[in-house]
């Protein structure tokens, strides 16, 4: 059932403190990737959620680099394309940047200005959503090529930094959160 599925997932998530600075507890997808009923048991609840909820996506957007582990397997099981949102100055070509910051620091994510069509409908990937910034910055690229953003979709929500309201009004979906 997708409840022992959920459970299977969240056993194989594990935190450490102070990692990588202190007062952050890091939560690890190690054990979950290293499992193949486990990684399989994510990508049915990703695909089950979106299935039920949109009746056309054109694209699965991952996020450099742990939403890269999610997105293509999701995208392939929709039999749909997947884009790259890269931190920066790793795509070639024309891009679109912006700088953000995230629960332990500042970066910059760019996508190839040819990566959608206007209007495409798309879903936004990441493993993890903390203080939000990377999913906000995310948004701000597709917004800027025009794309229909239907929701941001996550492994894990940490609820106390208030992510959500970073990405709103964009959707945020979540299958596992913690404190
Ligand atoms: C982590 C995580 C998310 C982001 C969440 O990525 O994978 O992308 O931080 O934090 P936020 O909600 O506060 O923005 P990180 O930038 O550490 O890069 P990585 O995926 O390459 O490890
Ligand atoms: N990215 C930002 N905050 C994180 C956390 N607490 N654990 C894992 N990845 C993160």
């Amino acid at each position: 059932s997708s409840e022992q599925k959920l459970q299977l997932v969240r056993e194989r998530i594990r935190a450490f403190s102070d990692f990588p600075s202190p007062g952050v507890c890091f939560r690890d997808i190690s054990p979950l990737l290293k499992d193949p009923a486990a990684f399989c048991a994510a990508i049915d609840l990703m695909e089950d959620h979106l299935r039920k909820t949109y009746s056309q996506i054109d694209v699965i957007a991952g996020l450099d680099s742990r939403g890269f582990l999610f997105g293509p397997a999701l995208a392939q099981r929709l039999g749909i394309g997947f884009i790259l949102i890269r931190k920066k100055g790793k795509l070639p070509g024309a891009t679109e940047s912006v700088s953000y910051s995230l629960e332990y620091g500042k970066a910059e994510l760019e996508i190839q200005t040819d990566a959608v069509d206007p209007k495409q409908k798309v879903v936004i990937i990441d493993d993890l959503i903390a203080t939000g910034g990377s999913l906000w910055a995310a948004c701000t690229l597709l917004k800027k090529l025009n794309a229909e953003i239907l929701e941001c979709l996550v492994l894990i929500e940490l609820k106390s930094l208030e992510g959500a309201r970073k990405v709103a009004p964009y959707q945020l979906y979540s299958l596992l959160h913690y404190d």
